[in-house]
């Protein structure tokens, strides 16, 4: 098949282009779209054979559930059962990068949500994908637009280089703000949620809204073999480079010694921060930003992880983020792409 490109404003797409795309949404084939957080592979939410595509262009287990998007907070009522603190969420983040998980009602396929009776729920704020959703009149099931356990993709050429030939339409509407996928949470109680996959909208952003937020485990720790986790897609390997990646944890003098020494003694890719960069190999060395920056680290994180596959190395070495703020998606997503290989810096360079 031919991937129609469309090219658009991102900040005030043209409708006659974006009708175009909600056409072929509305008649059961795929496009790949812009969102604040990173592109998303969308299609029909209420048609299982849509979903059916999905999943075979990206190569993904059937069991790993999509998010359906929507244009407005209030349109998740014919979908999803909803609650107050769903629309107390609503109300303090949407649209925006957060996506919450409700019980589905019978109009989202099972083909969707994996086998789940719950669905994921998201209302972006990106324009594209709003006027997208609206104009397709039905909502949108997109997961992140990179194949199985790729990084996912943050702008329209890299989507474009992962799915060319196999979706009916992209559209280019520049990089995403975000660069790290929205936050998703579970509504376990009136007053109590789970955090599944951290994001932009953080733990303490959470708090001010609802009393009781618990963060998952499996935000940090491995799933093991045949384990249902509450998030099915935290199972998987994700985000990875096609290098093995190490992250490297300590303070800050200590993770540049060990990084100082590995330049010397290792033929590897850094990726580091802008107080770390001039110390090392500048043909091996990507940076994120300053260690400081955690906005700009999560926009140019997954460029880094595939751009750090073409550099010359054999190994990647990234430091371990914090767990505060914006830190802890930093966090899950690197030890995911690390596959957990975390290295002290302070016991190797005893
Ligand atoms: O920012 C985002 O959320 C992007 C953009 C495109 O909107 N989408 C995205 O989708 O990241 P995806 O499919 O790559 O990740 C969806 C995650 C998976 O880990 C999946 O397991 C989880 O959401 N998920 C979906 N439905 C669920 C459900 N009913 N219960 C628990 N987890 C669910
Ligand atoms: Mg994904």
């Amino acid at each position: 098949m031919e991937t129609i490109l469309i090219k658009t404003d991102p900040s005030s797409p043209g409708e006659a282009e974006i009708s175009r795309a909600a056409d072929i949404i509305r008649n059961g084939g795929l496009v790949i779209f812009p969102t604040e957080t990173v592109y998303g592979i969308g299609g029909d939410a209420t048609d299982p054979e849509s979903a059916k595509k999905i999943y075979a262009a990206k190569g993904r287990p059937s069991d790993n559930p999509l998010i359906i998007h929507i244009a407005s907070p209030e349109e998740a009522e014919g979908y999803a059962v909803t609650c107050p603190l769903y629309y107390r969420l609503a109300r303090a983040f949407m649209p925006g990068p957060i996506t919450v998980i409700l019980e589905k009602k019978d109009i989202i396929p099972f083909e969707v949500t994996g086998g789940l009776a719950t669905v994921a729920v998201r209302c972006p704020s990106h324009p594209v994908a709003n006027m997208l959703i609206r104009l397709s009149g039905v909502p949108v099931a997109a997961p992140s637009a990179n194949v199985s356990g790729r990084p996912s993709a943050t702008d329209a050429a890299t989507a474009l280089s992962d799915f060319d030939g196999k979706v009916d339409c992209l559209i280019d509407g520049g990089d995403a703000e975000f660069g790290l996928e929205s936050t998703i949470v579970k509504i376990t109680g009136d007053d109590s949620l789970l955090l599944l996959r951290p994001g932009a909208v953080t733990a303490d952003a959470l708090r001010c809204v609802c009393s009781d937020v618990k963060i998952s485990d499996t935000v940090e720790r491995a799933v093991g073999e045949g384990e249902r986790p509450v998030c099915p897609g935290m199972k998987y390997r994700h985000y990875a480079p096609a290098k093995p990646l190490a992250l490297v944890g300590g303070t800050k003098k200590e993770r540049l010694e060990f990084f100082l020494r590995a330049a010397e003694n290792e033929n590897c890719v850094f990726i580091c921060y802008d107080e770390q960069a001039p110390f090392l190999p500048r043909e091996r060395t990507i940076s994120l930003g300053s260690e400081k920056d955690l906005l700009s680290q999560g926009h140019l994180l997954f460029s880094a992880l595939r751009h750090a596959d073409v550099l010359p190395g054999e190994r990647i070495y990234a430091n371990l983020p914090p767990r505060k703020g914006l830190g802890l998606a930093l966090r899950n997503r690197l030890i995911r792409a690390a596959a957990h290989t975390v290295v002290n810096a302070k016991e190797k360079l005893k």
